[in-house]
């Protein structure tokens, strides 16, 4: 077969390395527009994982490339005066050039023909002479333009500046990230050592502050001159040099995160950088472009049809690819986002920094650095007032808020039940709260307790209007009280516009069958096609609604809860007056933000003027409505979060979504953690973040980085009441109070645990 390779970076020559290995008959040719040692930029890097697959593919270019590898394995933090070192990264860099030559030879002494200084003006045209083309033409691709009907690519500017630098100055004992502070604002570097005397220097900085330098008017030389002075410290007298004459102006740039919607068209594939982008953070562009290489001769030399074969790399590349670039968005948002964490304390900023792709978590990071994890965790716990603080996880830090104490971070979150009668609580919630309360968590929440019949979702739901519901509940509190040392709260809320629907196992959200009640809302809506039209609310309904919420305080007070919540998030009354989703209102509860947010906190100065000083309300908020900026977006959060903390609220309980049907979340681990995250660290409020938050280690992430001050967790509560407990004791942690009845079940426990430790996983990824 003839082949032509388009573009000699690592992705054209790999291929044709590859393909040549596979089947030496293949005519491979090589052209590449520069000369032989004619490349840009400086050094790349590779993790562990990706060399053993390249070791696997081709055992001698690898060995080549292993000889003039420069090895690190720690990464060195310089912020706010302290120099951070976490060491167990292990990664390893070499100099693009030498890559690149290595990678040359290889090719030439397998066969293939390398044509330098040749520009292909068409990938077309090559494609009527050659039966495959590899399009491997880089990240400004002009096989991509040229077919871009085909391919589809997306293309996504990003928001930070930057510039791939070089320096003399040693990096050679560790993987440096310089964050300096300067008159127009933060600027940091990125370095790492790749041959014996030269180190890159990546100088990173958002647009703003690149534009206050004026970097935009000037030339590289200039532009170098003053990323030394920036950080002049840190470079002992050695020059900043940049290498990259292809590029006009001052070179810096915007990255730009690629994703084609397909990879090939009739005989061109597309490969590396011109098929997706993955952010240099995470260090992994070249890993995909020779990985990508390998799968493409895997599948020509396997399937039957070409056909055949460019589907299946393009199958097998793209869940790769989507899992990179899904870390590598993670780790750019947080440089991009960087001058939020810029108030951290060094311990926390580093272990924020170290775990930003999402990719190490909690665990890994003992594997690499036990001693430095340990470090930061008896940080964790003396800054939480730990009577002992030496070391245990930050799921076991306590918590104060007013004067509640929580011996953990750990929280049930709210969860209808569907199985009070009339509004009263039975026997089941007794059990049920009664077992979450023994199970470990540190703040038990009911599920909306509703302040009026017509306030209910369903007619399963818990109420709080009545004298016997008060006297229900009381039971409930007295029993967590004195069996077990968890403190409950009681979360108030009002359906609204979602009310009179079934049973949460019935159909969700879907009105009666029969004995429907009238809904009311800010404004004429229905939840969807098939609920009722809810009669907009009159100044007379606010005003009843205000008092039935402090009436419900007062009740929720005598039953001795400990904490309050008020339930301002999915869809229900009080999200539907702050989203503009369901708020059409033109009068003082209707229009701007702080409208709309006006009648929630009325409700709220209402119930705090009746609720027990020295106890904590929370407001549970939706952070986020995913429609799109029609809707509430995680940064009027922000301003929401604002708002609550100014009006005395104690903490904000970051959920998302469920204020409208057209709502296209997008779901994964965590996923409304950066919501709270956002929250936490650019208002200073403390937040609990929640949903699909399952492990031990993402709860001790989520706290450890500063995402949020508590966890709540639902599904995991409903499946295992015990998961606290369960938690310590797989973490071999023995200090969380079990119920005394239940000692020879912990013991048991403990040895099984203790006994079925799991191996350590390999420390094989790059500490991105
Ligand atoms: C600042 C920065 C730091 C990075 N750090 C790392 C890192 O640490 N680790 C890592 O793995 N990756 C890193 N990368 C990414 C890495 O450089 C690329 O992902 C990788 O080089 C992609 O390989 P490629 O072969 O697809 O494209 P390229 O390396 O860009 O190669 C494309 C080649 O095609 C040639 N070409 C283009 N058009 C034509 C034409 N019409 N005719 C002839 N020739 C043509 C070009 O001259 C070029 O040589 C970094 C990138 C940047 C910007
Ligand atoms: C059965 C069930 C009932 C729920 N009821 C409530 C509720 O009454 N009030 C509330 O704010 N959230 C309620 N939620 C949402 C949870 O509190 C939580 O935000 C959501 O389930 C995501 O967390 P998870 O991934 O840990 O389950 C409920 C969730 C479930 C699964």
């Amino acid at each position: 077969m003839k082949i032509a390779c388009l573009g000699g970076g690592p992705a054209g020559l790999y291929s044709a390395i590859s393909i040549k290995l596979r089947d030496a008959a293949h005519d491979v040719t090589v052209f590449e527009r520069n000369r032989p040692d004619d490349t840009f930029g400086w050094g790349v890097v590779f993790s562990d994982e990706t060399f053993d697959n390249i070791a696997a593919n081709d055992p001698t270019s690898a060995q080549a490339i292993r000889e003039h590898f420069a090895y690190w394995d720690d990464i060195a933090v310089h912020y706010r005066g302290q120099r951070i070192v976490s060491t167990g990264h292990g990664f390893s860099g070499i100099a693009r050039k030498t890559l690149l030559l290595l990678l040359q030879e290889r090719a030439r002494e397998l066969g293939a023909r390398l044509c330098f200084q040749t520009e292909i003006a068409s990938a077309g045209e090559l494609a009527r002479e050659y039966d495959l083309v590899i399009a491997a033409d880089g990240l400004n691709s002009k096989t991509r333009n040229e077919f871009a009907h085909a391919f589809k690519p997306a293309i996504e500017t990003r928001k930070n500046k930057f510039v791939w630098l070089g320096t003399r100055q040693k990096f050679d004992d560790a993987f440096t990230f310089i964050f300096e502070e300067t008159e127009h604002g933060w600027v940091w570097a990125h370095a790492y050592q790749f041959d014996a005397d030269t180190a890159t220097f990546i100088v990173e900085c958002s647009e703003s502050v690149w534009r206050k330098f004026g970097f935009a008017t000037m030339s590289q030389d200039e532009s170098c001159r003053i990323c030394e002075q920036i950080f002049e410290k840190y470079l002992g007298g050695h020059r900043l040099m940049s290498n990259a004459a292809h590029l006009r102006g001052s070179a810096w740039l915007n990255f730009p995160r690629v994703l084609c919607e397909t990879w090939s068209h009739d005989n061109v594939v597309l490969m590396g950088d011109a098929a997706a982008t993955a952010h240099f953070s995470v260090g992994s562009g070249t890993k995909l472009a020779m990985e990508s290489a390998i799968s493409m001769a895997d599948y020509l030399a396997s399937e039957p049809t070409m056909k055949a074969a460019y589907a299946k790399y393009e199958d097998a590349r793209r869940t790769e690819v989507l899992r990179l670039q899904s870390a590598a968005r993670n780790s750019l948002e947080w440089f991009e986002d960087v001058e939020r964490y810029l108030h951290l304390d060094p311990v926390q900023f580093n272990y924020s920094l170290l775990t930003r792709s999402q990719r190490i978590s909690h665990e890994n990071l003992r594997l690499r650095d036990r001693s430095w994890l340990e470090g930061a965790e008896a940080w964790f716990q003396r800054l939480a007032g730990a009577a002992d603080y030496t070391v245990r996880r930050p799921m076991f830090a306590p918590f104060r808020l007013r004067d509640m104490r929580l011996k953990n971070r750990i929280v049930v979150s709210p969860m209808a039940q569907y199985k009070a009668v009339d509004g009263c609580p039975t026997d089941w919630h007794l059990v049920h709260y009664g077992e979450r309360a023994k199970g470990g968590a540190a703040l038990v929440c009911t599920e909306m307790t509703c302040v009026s019949p017509e306030g209910r979702i369903t007619p399963g739901c818990t109420g709080m209007y009545g004298p016997e519901h008060e006297v229900a509940w009381k039971r409930i509190v007295d029993f967590v009280h004195a069996e077990t040392d968890a403190r409950i709260c009681c979360q108030l809320g009002h359906s609204g516009a979602k009310g009179s629907t079934q049973l949460g196992w019935e159909e969700m959200d879907a009105p009666l069958k029969s004995g429907n009640w009238p809904v009311m809302a800010p404004s004429p809506v229905a939840w969807s096609e098939r609920n009722q039209r809810a009669r907009a609310m009159t100044r007379a309904d606010m005003d009843r609604v205000r008092e039935e919420f402090v009436a419900a305080a007062e009740m929720a007070a005598r039953a001795r809860f400990d904490m309050l919540e008020i339930h301002c998030a999915h869809g229900y009354l009080l999200s539907s007056f702050i989203t503009p989703l369901t708020n059409w209102r033109t009068d003082e509860y209707g229009g701007s933000l702080e409208n709309r947010m006006r009648y929630p906190l009325e409700i709220f100065h209402a119930v705090r003027a009746v609720w027990p000083a020295e106890k904590p309300i929370s407001v549970r908020i939706s952070a986020n409505d995913w429609v799109g900026a029609e809707g509430i977006q995680p940064q009027d959060a922000v301003e929401i979060s604002r708002m609550l903390q100014e009006a005395g609220v104690d903490i904000c309980d970051v959920s998302a979504g469920q204020t409208s049907v057209r709502a296209r979340p997008v779901y994964g681990r965590m996923f409304q953690t950066p919501f709270s995250d956002r929250i936490r660290n650019e208002t200073g409020m403390a937040t609990m973040a929640v949903g699909n938050i399952y492990e031990p280690d993402h709860v001790n992430s989520i706290l450890m980085a500063g995402r949020a001050d508590l966890v709540c967790l639902a599904r995991p509560h409903l499946a295992n009441p015990y998961w606290t407990l369960h938690a310590a004791a797989k973490l071999g942690d023995r200090a969380e109070a079990w119920p005394p009845p239940y000692y020879a079940g912990r013991d048991q426990l403990y040895r099984l645990a203790g006994s079925a430790e799991p191996a350590p996983s390999p420390v094989s990824e790059k500490a991105v």
